[in-house]
C-alpha cells in the first residue's frame, strides 16, 4: 500500500522543499494585508460555471516536459509552433469532435525576467508573437488555451513564480484570453503562504471578469504537512492533482491507481461537478505502455472520472491509440452528466474490480487483471455485488465498451458474470439497470 509517502517520494524527480528565502519581509507582509483586504475566505471561487464534467484536452508537460531547445530540436520545443499545431490537429483529427477541448502549455514558456512593469512576457523566440497572438489563433479553431504558473517565487522549472504577483498575473492571463491556469506549488515559503496563494489566485481570477478554469496542484504539496480539507479546496479550485507526477510507465500507472483506491474514502465524495480529483495526465500514445495498459489507463479514468489531458504527439499517434482515446462510450463515461466519481470495489492477489454509478440507473464496472505474468486470466463475480447490490436487479443489460465493444447481452440479479482479462489489461463493461416497471418482455 502507498499509505503515508512523503511529497519527496511521490516526486522523485525533484526536491519539494519549499524553498522561498528570496523574498523579502516587506513583500510577504504586502501580500498578507492583501490577503486580509480582499477577504479571500468568503470567496466561493468555483461558482464559476466551469468544469461541469471533467475537463477534456491536450497538456504538453508529459511528453514534452521542459524541452526549450529550439535550434536542436524545433519540432518538440515549448514553442508557439507546438501548440499551434496541436490546435491545428485537434481539429482537423476528430479529437475536439469528441470532447477534447483545451489546449493547455504547462511549464517552461517564460521569459526568465517579467517586464518592465511586472508584467509575465512569453520566452521572446519561442513565443515570437506572444500569448494572445496564440489564445487567438487557438479560440479560431473554436478550442481554448491553458496556460501555467506557480503560487511560488519560481515555477517548478525554475522560471519567474506568480507570488507576490497574483492580481497583476491574474489580469495578465485575462488580458491574453487564457482560458485555463494550471497553478503549481513548487517554492511556496511556507505551507501557509501555499493555502493563501491558492486561494487568492482563485479569487484574483475570479476579479478579472473572465471564465478561467482553475487547476490546482495544492493536495499534493499540502499532504506532507496536514490532510487536505477537501470541502475547502472544492470551493476555490475545478480540479486538484493529489499525487506525484505521471511517467510514462505502467509502474506509473498503477502507483497512481494504487493510490487512489487507498485514499478513495476521502477523495470520491470531494469530486463532483464543477471539482475533480486530477490523477494526471493521459500517457496513451507514447512509448512506455503496452496496449492493454493504455486501455486500463483510460478505462480507469473514466472511473475515476478524470480531467482527461493527453500528453502526447498529435502528429504522430498510431490509429490504435488514437481510436481508444476518441472512444465515444469510455469518453460518455468520463462525461456522465452524474458526476459521481468511482472508487475500487475489491481486491484480491490477481484482479481489482472497480465501479461507477452514472445517470439513468447505469454503472460502469471495470475488471483490472493485475498479473505481470501468464496469460489472460478469467475472473467471476456475482451480478448481485455490483452496483450496490442494485446494478442487476432485478435484471441489467451488460455491454463491454473496452477492449472492443460487445453486448454481453442480460443478466438477473443472481446471474455469474465471466470476463477475460489480459496482464495488466481491464475489461470495461456498462450495465444499464432495468427499472422493475421497464423490465423487457423477452419471449420464450
Ligand atoms: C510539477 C507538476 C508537473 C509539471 C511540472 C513542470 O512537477 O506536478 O505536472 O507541471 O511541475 O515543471
Amino acid at each position: 500500500m502507498m499509505g503515508g509517502l512523503r511529497a519527496d517520494e511521490l516526486r522523485p524527480e525533484r526536491s519539494r522543499t519549499f524553498a522561498f528565502g528570496g523574498l523579502s519581509p516587506g513583500l510577504a507582509l504586502v501580500l498578507a494585508l492583501v490577503l486580509v483586504q480582499a477577504g479571500v475566505s468568503g470567496v466561493t471561487a468555483l461558482d464559476n460555471g466551469l468544469a461541469l464534467t471533467p475537463t477534456m484536452g491536450w497538456l504538453h508537460w508529459e511528453r514534452f516536459t521542459c524541452n526549450v531547445d529550439c535550434m536542436e530540436d524545433p519540432e518538440n520545443c515549448i514553442s508557439e509552433q507546438l501548440f499551434m499545431q496541436m490546435a491545428e490537429l485537434m481539429v482537423s483529427e476528430g479529437w475536439k469532435d469528441v470532447g477534447y477541448e483545451y489546449v493547455c502549455i504547462d511549464d517552461c514558456w517564460l521569459a526568465p525576467q517579467r517586464d518592465k512593469d511586472g508584467r509575465l512576457q512569453a520566452d521572446p523566440k519561442r513565443f515570437p508573437r506572444g500569448i494572445r497572438h496564440l489564445a487567438n489563433y487557438v479560440h479560431s479553431k473554436g478550442l481554448k488555451l491553458g496556460i501555467y504558473q506557480d503560487v511560488g517565487t519560481l515555477t517548478c522549472a525554475g522560471y519567474p513564480g506568480s507570488f507576490g504577483y497574483y492580481d497583476i498575473d491574474a489580469e495578465t492571463f485575462a488580458d491574453w484570453g487564457v482560458d485555463l491556469l494550471k497553478f503549481d506549488g513548487c517554492y511556496a515559503k511556507d505551507l501557509k503562504s501555499l493555502v493563501e496563494g491558492y486561494k487568492y489566485m482563485s479569487y484574483a481570477l475570479n476579479k478579472t471578469g473572465r471564465s478561467i478554469l482553475y487547476s490546482c496542484e495544492w493536495p499534493l504539496y499540502m499532504r506532507p504537512y496536514q490532510q487536505p480539507n477537501y470541502t475547502e479546496i472544492r470551493q476555490y479550485c475545478n480540479h486538484w492533482r493529489n499525487y506525484g507526477d505521471i511517467f510514462d510507465s505502467w509502474s506509473s500507472v498503477k502507483n497512481i491507481l494504487a493510490w487512489t483506491a487507498f485514499h478513495q474514502k476521502s477523495l470520491v465524495p470531494a469530486a463532483g461537478p464543477g471539482g475533480w480529483n486530477d490523477p494526471d495526465m493521459l500517457v496513451i500514445g507514447n512509448f512506455g505502455l503496452s496496449w492493454d495498459q493504455q486501455i486500463t489507463q483510460m478505462a480507469l479514468w473514466a472511473i475515476m472520472a478524470a480531467p482527461l489531458f493527453m500528453s502526447n504527439d498529435l502528429r504522430n499517434i498510431s490509429p490504435q491509440s488514437k481510436a481508444l482515446l476518441q472512444n465515444k462510450d469510455v469518453i460518455a463515461i468520463n462525461q456522465d452528466p452524474l458526476g459521481k466519481q468511482g472508487y475500487r470495489l475489491r481486491k484480491d492477489e490477481v484482479f481489482e474490480v472497480w465501479q461507477r454509478p452514472l445517470s439513468n440507473l447505469a454503472w460502469a464496472v471495470a475488471v483490472l487483471n493485475q498479473r505481470e505474468i501468464g496469460g489472460p486470466g478469467t475472473y467471476t463475480i456475482s451480478t448481485t455485488d455490483l452496483g450496490e447490490g442494485l446494478g442487476c436487479a432485478p435484471a441489467c443489460l451488460i455491454t463491454q465498451i473496452l477492449p472492443v465493444k460487445k453486448e454481453l447481452g442480460l443478466y438477473e440479479w443472481t446471474s455469474q458474470l465471466k470476463v477475460r482479462v489480459n496482464p495488466t489489461g481491464t475489461v470495461l463493461l456498462k450495465l444499464q439497470t432495468f427499472q422493475q416497471d421497464k423490465f423487457p418482455v423477452i419471449s420464450p
